[in-house]
């Protein structure tokens, strides 16, 4: 599905704050091979990833979620009220039911907006901006809070691996608002249900994960071939997303990609010819945090400045399901 829309209406929908927030706890690779049958040179040098953050017991995918949209919502210097819809995407929702959003918008303390999840795993925060992005475009909702939220953690097998040394927590979030100015320029999102074996989760839920891990519903995934199929999508979104714009690549002036593998970031950035200077890398100290990784990274970068006003952006996922997605826009 393609939304290129943007050009022809007035609405855009932009983004107007970022935030992003990490749980306290630290899980080293030096900690891992205390737990398992691996090595920090071959997580290093296989994945990129050094260390992550993990939840704390009494945390759920919802308390991430509130700390990072507050941090968002200050970045745009609005409150809560103003906010008059929140879609949250998270593989780990706190329950079945409410959905998470409906929880956050309770801790955010306001109420009547509109409220609901999205399930795309990886790939969720690109989903869930993209549909908030079309409410805004319609005219709809005025100001929306889009988030992406995960306690992997807690659907982890720590005896595996292949799986427990990819996995973090964390929560991203960001405020988009109509504007005059360009923002979103289109976004483009896929699924193909054939792979659903190929990485999964029987069950699961965030709140009361402690049955979940009785039941040994973890994370499954056979890595090398998620791995390929992950390369090849990216490089065709990329290619989709720059046809669907007439754009060249040296258009792009940050990739801002899902962190699953420094690898398969690598890729997508040689497919942009862009330096690695020119991609926002946090899966060294975030791993995998899934639906929050993206919004996760674009937060850091436009917090350290890297990201300014103006700045063309390429974001893109890739998970579970399978699922993939992009979105160019200009920040
Ligand atoms: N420590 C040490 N050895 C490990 C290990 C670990 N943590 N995990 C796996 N190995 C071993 C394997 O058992 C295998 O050993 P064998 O050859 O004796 O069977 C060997 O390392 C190579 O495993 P393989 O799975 O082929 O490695 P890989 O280069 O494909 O890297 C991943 C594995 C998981 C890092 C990589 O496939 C990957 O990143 N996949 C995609 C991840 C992804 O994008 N996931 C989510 C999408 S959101």
């Amino acid at each position: 599905m393609v939304n290129r829309g943007a050009s022809q209406l007035k609405n855009y929908a932009r983004i107007i704050g970022t935030g992003g927030y990490l749980p306290e706890k630290v899980l080293t690779n030096a900690d891992l091979e205390q737990m398992v049958d691996t090595t920090d040179e071959w997580i290093t040098k296989r994945t990129g990833i050094k260390k992550r953050h993990i939840a704390d017991t009494g945390q759920t995918a919802c308390d991430l979620a509130e700390m990072a949209s507050r941090n968002a919502l200050k970045a745009a210097q609005i409150s809560p009220s103003d906010i008059d819809l929140i879609i949250v995407a998270t593989t780990t929702p706190d329950r079945i039911f409410p959905s998470t959003a409906c929880l956050l918008q309770q801790k955010l303390g306001v109420s009547g907006s509109a409220a609901f999840d999205i399930q795309a795993v990886c790939t969720g925060f690109i989903y869930a901006l993209s549909v908030a992005e079309k409410f805004i475009r319609t005219g709809s909702a005025h100001t929306a809070l889009v988030v992406g939220t995960e306690t992997l953690s807690r659907i982890i097998d720590w005896q595996d691996r292949t799986t427990c040394v990819l996995f973090g927590d964390g929560a991203g979030a960001v405020v988009l608002q109509s504007s005059e100015d360009l923002g979103v320029i289109s976004t483009h999102l896929h699924a193909d249900g054939n792979y659903q074996q190929l990485l999964t989760v029987s069950a699961g839920i965030s709140e009361n994960y402690h049955k979940l891990r009785e039941e040994g519903a973890f994370i499954q995934m056979q890595g090398s071939e998620v791995f390929r199929v992950a390369v090849r999508t990216l490089e065709r979104i990329v290619e989709e997303t720059l046809v669907a714009n007439n754009m060249d690549k040296g258009e792009i002036d940050w990739l801002i990609p899902h962190q699953a593998n420094i690898r398969i970031i690598e890729a997508t950035a040689k497919k942009l010819n862009l330096p690695m200077e020119r991609v926002v890398v946090t899966v060294d100290s975030h791993g995998n945090t899934s639906a929050a990784s993206v919004p996760l990274a674009l937060d850091i970068a436009v917090r350290d400045g890297r990201v300014k006003r103006g700045d063309t952006l390429f974001l893109e996922a890739f998970g579970g399901g399978f699922t993939w997605g992009s979105a160019l826009l200009k920040y």
